[in-house]
């Protein structure tokens, strides 16, 4: 009776000494799971990304492409205010007046505009993006969308571990979709969502901007 009385008192204990285990399991997940969603949320200390602004981690580059001047004209005030180099894309078959012709349906640009797949040739000489961690990536807007120059660019290069922010001109379009078209088409880089930017934009609207790019 007595070594009966023993085993129901152990088995007792043992199940109690379960149901506790169970019991601390449950109170430490609910415990660390809000301190690491806050650490996630931290500034890495050792390499403050989570902190810096996008433009001051390293060496900056616009790159632009421009038939008439405009975006030029943008690219090079960016530069000035970034303290940036400049690579402009050269078409390798320059576009001529005719080409540019938006109102005739049989044009050069029309005709590349109304095929997504066309990818024009680059004449300018090939760029290291070695030590830059920001591109400003401008362009004139065509039928909506980016130049498909653009797109021979966004997939000629690998932007891995760099900023990308699109800009454009236009004669009133928004930016609309072109950034988002040449993120996909590069496949690498983080990329901002864009700015269409008028041709008078002076530099200190352009600084506004740029510190606005956290
Ligand atoms: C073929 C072609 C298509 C254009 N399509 C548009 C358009 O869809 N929307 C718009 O607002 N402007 C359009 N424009 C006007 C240009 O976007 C604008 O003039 C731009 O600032 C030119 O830049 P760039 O001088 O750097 O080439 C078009 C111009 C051309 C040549």
């Amino acid at each position: 009776m007595k070594t009966k009385i023993t085993a129901l008192f152990t088995i007792v204990i043992l199940v109690l000494s379960l149901a506790a285990c169970g019991g601390n399991t449950d109170t430490q997940t609910t415990q660390v799971q809000p301190e690491t969603s806050a650490a996630q949320n931290q500034p890495d200390e050792t390499t403050g990304t989570a902190a810096e602004p996008v433009t001051n981690t390293g060496k900056t580059l616009v790159v632009y492409f421009s038939a008439t001047g405009t975006t030029k004209g943008v690219a090079e005030k960016i530069a000035n205010v970034t303290n940036a180099d400049l690579y402009e894309i050269k078409a390798a078959q320059a576009y001529t007046d005719a080409d540019l012709n938006w109102h005739d349906s049989s044009s050069r640009t029309t005709k590349e505009q109304n095929d997504k797949s066309v990818r024009p040739g680059i004449a300018s000489e090939k760029l290291s993006l070695d030590g830059y961690t920001t591109i400003f990536i401008g362009y004139p807007i065509w039928w909506g969308e980016e130049p498909r120059i653009m797109d021979t660019f966004a997939e000629s290069y690998s932007f891995d571990g760099i900023t990308m922010i699109p800009f454009c001109t236009s004669g009133g379009s928004g930016i609309g979709r072109s950034g988002k078209n040449l993120e996909e088409n590069a496949g690498s880089g983080t990329w901002l969502d864009g700015e269409r930017l008028n041709s008078g934009v002076s530099e200190a609207e352009l600084q506004t901007w740029i510190d606005s790019l956290q």
